[in-house]
């Protein structure tokens, strides 16, 4: 059977810059507080009229150009976000426009903080049975528009940020590297913890004045759970990688967690007794991203040549869903 290769990966953020002190400005915050509490400095927003799919094609051509490929070459798009260019249709089919490639087929995944692993291990199946030679995996997220940048919203407010990673995947003959598994899970008892409620197929009309008036529009999340919720199922489904590939935790070169919160990562790198050099990090820079973080943390890791070709890395998720995931890579 094929194995599933990396050819190439690329990342985007818009190029505004928003600090800890400029949401001073903005709500009854303090630069300490965030820092403390997640370890972010600043975040990028984009700038009115820019949305998740003109983020998604800037990495996704990045990530050709790495990949030694032209757009031609991709044969499916597969596109993660929770923060769709518009209700429907998908933002992958918007991203395949501006990518100017009709007629290949183009998938939205809605796993929000996992949707890039998941988009990876769907991608996955593809190759390795044949479907498909190249495909276009992208994480792309644009919060500023969708958050409450007022005090009522500010413990959700404060966590996210917009940007976009990408990376090309491909068939390969080569039964030692490329992805060696993917691991997906949810539990939708606690899909409520982390949520945006409206709009929603379920309300007629799906969206009211009042639901903007109470908030229901923005992100409402139990932070607290989220947290100790993160902190749990990080080590079990990394275990869970590292025991079906039969490798053990120090086999693992680096391990690129989904940027939640720096105190999550440092709290899961201590309860597996990893030491925290091992992890990449760059929420500091740029905050959650969600489906994107992945992505735009491997690409800056390459780029700063902490993953190197032969080296084992592990990425894994936790979000809203609850959803959770692992991949065990050879590079
Ligand atoms: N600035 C200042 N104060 C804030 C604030 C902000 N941006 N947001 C919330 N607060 C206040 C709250 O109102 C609360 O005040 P109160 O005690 O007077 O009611 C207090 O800070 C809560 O502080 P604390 O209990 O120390 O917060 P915390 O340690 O739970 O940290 C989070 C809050 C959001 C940072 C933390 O819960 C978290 O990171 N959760 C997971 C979030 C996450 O990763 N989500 C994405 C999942 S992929």
């Amino acid at each position: 059977m094929k194995r599933t290769a990396i050819l190439g990966t690329g990342h985007y953020v818009p190029p505004r810059v928003v600090t800890n002190q400029e949401l001073e400005k903005l709500m009854d915050t303090t630069d300490e507080w965030i820092v403390q509490r997640t370890g972010i400095r600043e975040r990028r927003f984009v700038d009115p009229g820019v949305g998740p799919a003109e983020l998604a094609e800037n990495a996704a051509r990045a990530a050709v150009e790495d990949a030694a490929l032209r757009i031609q070459d991709i044969d499916f798009i597969i596109l993660a976000t929770l923060s769709p260019q518009h209700n429907f249709p998908g933002t992958s089919c918007f991203l395949q426009e501006k990518l100017g490639h009709p007629g290949i087929g183009a998938l939205d995944i809605r796993t929000q903080c996992t949707g890039f692993l998941y988009a990876l291990s769907i991608a996955d199946q593809f190759i390795k049975t044949g479907m498909y030679q190249r495909i276009l995996v992208v994480g792309a997220e644009v919060h500023s528009t969708g958050i409450d940048l007022s005090t009522r919203g500010r413990d959700v407010a404060v966590l996210f940020g917009d940007g976009a990673g990408a990376f090309v995947l491909g068939a390969s003959d080569d039964p030692n590297r490329g992805i060696l598994s993917t691991h997906l899970h949810a539990d939708g008892r606690f899909a409520r913890d982390l949520w945006l409620e409206a709009p929603g197929s379920v309300f007629q009309p799906r969206m009211t004045v009042e639901m903007v008036t109470e908030g229901k529009c923005y992100p409402q999340m139990n932070g607290k759970k989220v947290f100790t919720s993160a902190v749990k199922k990080f080590p079990e489904v990394m275990r869970e990688a590292l025991v079906s590939n039969k490798k053990s935790k120090d086999d693992v070169d680096l391990y690129i967690l989904h940027q939640a919160n720096l105190r999550i990562v440092q709290a899961a790198a201590d309860l597996m007794e990893i030491p925290q050099e091992k992890f990449f990090n760059n929420i500091e820079r740029y905050g959650n991203t969600t489906a994107a973080s992945i992505p735009i943390a491997f690409n800056e890791a390459k780029q700063a040549g902490r993953i190197k070709n032969g080296d084992l890395v592990m990425l894994a998720a936790f979000g809203s869903g609850y959803t959770w995931a692992s991949a065990l890579l050879r590079m």
